[in-house]
């Protein structure tokens, strides 16, 4: 978790105060990555403002806030204020770095927010995605060399390191570049990571690296075609060169309102910006001195739209919301003549088609779409489908063979858990495929082959749409791989037929938005709630009580109805209420027994139907009905879940909850 960003620009002319929005609005645009606290480090002529540092040249001037990003939007503008300087001449260079934190080592504060310092003068400051594992080590070695530490991060390190990586050469060769000194800290450090690093003795340049966690460049010339690649060569700017704007980020949704020019930075490079050029890096552990990068820059397909709520009052209500078109979207160009053709797979479905096994793997609402797709899958393909939570199968060290298929399903692409078991799977031969909404992730670019599920931009916490798209996603996989299988042929076409009206019956169910708004309402003072599921909509069910624990805050079990007798039932009394999912299918008649079993112990039961089928699966005339319009099995839990969203949406909303950033959560969950 944690979001990196940062600023420069050379030429641009503008007011000297923009850095400090650009620097803000970058936090915002990445605040889902965590809320506990945030920080920005900008230049500013130390000559106008600090007394008695030992620098001639612009010193950064931090700022750090507990909390979300506005408090420290306020307090960046009252401490300016208070400064009594002309905002035009404080901030005399533009460069800048910011973050926004998800708490791991030490609590929410401004000592443990970032930027993190190498201490008095902020000589080295540091923004950090990621976990540092021998950070204790280093510590213990940096405070025996005299450093003191302020704050608990792992981060505080860094910044550290690089002083005395710093002071030692300067002792030693009377000098060393920004980068000699980066490439020293990364030589020393462990873990995860994507950093930037700035300092008062390197002004004007900034340094960003990576390992594991993400990094992205973004590269606006203003004025003129931007070039389509990065030279090496670091050279200063002239008179003549084009104004530029550079950023870092964790993400390109801060980037996208700038430029549409960027590149993402690979494992153990280092980016160096001097005077409005770029180096690239290639860190090795083996060698002294770093290989040159050269590196072509990508084109961002995201409109700014995408990342702005609209009309709607939260983001997770402008996406459940953008269903009808997010699935549109997932399908577009893959759905021809009655023929589903997967571009990502086209290349490897003979492998895929003769493995041993397929093998689903993901966290949370990722893990629920496979589960959603594993009937289909195996049905169509005829391959034995196994579920793996990603962190389960690294507790386990699950088995893994060079026969399986082993589909990766996530989200943002970065989730550490699904990363590290991707590498487990590649270390045992199996042939990986991701599907994941975030082109250039991690996910994306390190499995063998796969599929983009295309819905858009996500920004609410609680993933909606990201879901739906996965199942739709999943479900075109099975139908493409057991396309050489005649005996499910009447099958899968009517799955076809049914996935070109699935976006309008999406609409369709959209339309009991007040309904559920009705249901949220009698539901508001409960304590728990429970969703009882089986067969393709068991993941419906812990989808749906993911959704209202993790916004609504109130806690909600998803179960297998075949369970239920099992112990569940000792539960079931009048107040208790229980959502059974009964739309019909192969389980509808198994499903109607649970209903009547309820209903003899008093359970205050909301059952989920087919439009038309109320009385078919109410006990009596009471009991509460969510009818759902009917599609194809397989794709019913893309219809079923949309309702389970609004309702967990409303009961947020009427409980008085955050709704896009519940309590605790981040959306990416960079960290293990
Ligand atoms: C819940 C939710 C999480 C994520 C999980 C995996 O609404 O969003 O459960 O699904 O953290 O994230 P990704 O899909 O990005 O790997």
């Amino acid at each position: 978790m944690c979001g990196i960003f940062a600023y420069l620009n050379y030429n641009v002319g503008r007011e000297r105060s923009y850095i400090v929005e650009v620097l803000l609005n970058g936090l915002r645009r990445l605040e889902y990555r965590g809320y506990d606290s945030a920080g920005i480090a900008i230049d500013s002529d130390m000559r106008l403002m600090m007394q008695g540092k030992p620098y001639d040249t612009a010193s950064p001037l931090v700022f750090r806030q507990e909390g979300k990003i506005e408090n420290l939007v306020t307090s960046v503008y009252s401490e300016v204020h208070k400064l009594d300087v002309d905002l035009e001449k404080l901030f005399s260079v533009h460069a800048g770095i910011a973050h926004t934190r998800w708490a791991t080592h030490g609590v929410p504060a401004p000592r443990n927010s970032h930027p993190q310092s190498s201490g008095q003068f902020d000589e080295f400051l540091v923004v950090h995605n990621g976990i540092i594992t021998n950070y204790e080590v280093l510590k213990q070695t940096l405070i025996r060399q005299g450093f003191t530490f302020e704050s608990d991060t792992d981060t505080e390190v860094i910044p550290k390191l690089a002083k005395f990586v710093f002071d030692k050469a300067c002792d030693a060769e009377g000098g060393v570049t920004f980068s000699q000194v980066v490439i020293e800290v990364m030589r020393q450090l462990e873990g995860a990571y994507a950093l930037i690093f700035k300092s008062p003795h390197y002004p004007n340049e900034l340094i960003a690296c990576k390992r594991g966690s993400t990094l992205l460049l973004g590269v606006n010339e203003l004025g003129g075609e931007t070039s389509r690649h990065l030279f090496h060569d670091v050279k200063a700017l002239t008179a003549n060169d084009k104004p530029k704007e550079l950023f870092f980020s964790s993400d390109l949704c801060a980037i996208v309102e700038h430029t549409k020019n960027y590149a993402a930075i690979e494992d153990n490079e280092i980016v160096h910006i001097k005077d409005g050029s770029v180096s690239i890096l290639k860190f090795d552990y083996e060698k002294e001195k770093p290989a040159s990068v050269q590196r072509a820059l990508s084109v961002l397909e995201m409109e700014v739209e995408q990342i702005k709520k609209g009309d709607f009052d939260h983001f997770m209500k402008k996406e459940i919301h953008e269903q009808p078109d997010s699935l549109t979207t997932s399908m577009r160009g893959r759905l021809k003549d009655g023929v589903v053709g997967l571009g990502g797979l086209k290349d490897h479905m003979r492998t895929i088609r003769r493995s041993r096994r397929i093998v689903f793997i993901g966290c949370g609402t990722s893990y629920h779409a496979a589960l959603a797709a594993r009937p289909i899958m195996e049905e169509l393909t005829d391959i034995p489908v196994t579920m793996e939570i990603a962190s389960d199968l690294l507790d386990r060290k699950a088995l893994i063979f060079k026969e399986d298929t082993a589909v990766f399903v996530s989200q943002s692409g970065e989730t550490a858990d699904t990363l590290l078991a991707l590498e487990y799977a590649l270390d045992n031969g199996a042939l990986c495929v991701g599907v994941t909404n975030t082109v250039g992730s991690t996910l994306a670019r390190k499995t063998d082959c796969g599929v983009h599920i295309n819905a858009g931009c996500e920004i609410g916490v609680a993933s909606t749409k990201a879901y739906t798209s996965q199942i739709v996603v999943m479900v075109m996989m099975a139908l493409a791989i057991g396309s050489d299988k005649m005996s499910t042929l009447a099958k899968r076409e009517a799955i076809i037929a049914g996935l070109t009206k699935l976006p309008e019956k999406a609409g369709d169910v959209l339309k009991l938005d007040g309904e559920m708004k009705a249901l949220a309402e009698s539901l508001i003072d409960k304590q728990s709630l429970l969703m009882f599921g089986r067969g393709n909509n068991y993941a419906t069910a812990l989808e749906g009580a993911l959704k209202v624990k993790e916004v609504a805050l109130m806690h909600s079990e998803g179960m297998f109805a075949g369970e239920m007798k099992h112990g569940p039932l000792a539960l079931v009394d009048e107040c208790l209420p229980i959502i059974v999912i009964a739309t019909r299918d192969d389980t509808f008649s198994k499903q109607q027994s649970v209903i009547q079993q309820l209903h003899a112990r008093k359970g205050r039961l909301i059952v989920m139907c087919y439009k038309g089928d109320a009385s078919l699966v109410c006990p009596d005339g009471e009991t509460r009905v969510i009818e759902v319009p009917q599609v194809a099995d397989c794709l019913q839990p893309i219809i079923n879940i949309i309702p389970m969203q609004l309702l967990a949406y409303h009961l947020t909303v009427l409980r008085g909850y955050d709704v896009d950033q519940p309590r605790n959560l981040a959306k990416s969950v960079t960290t293990q």
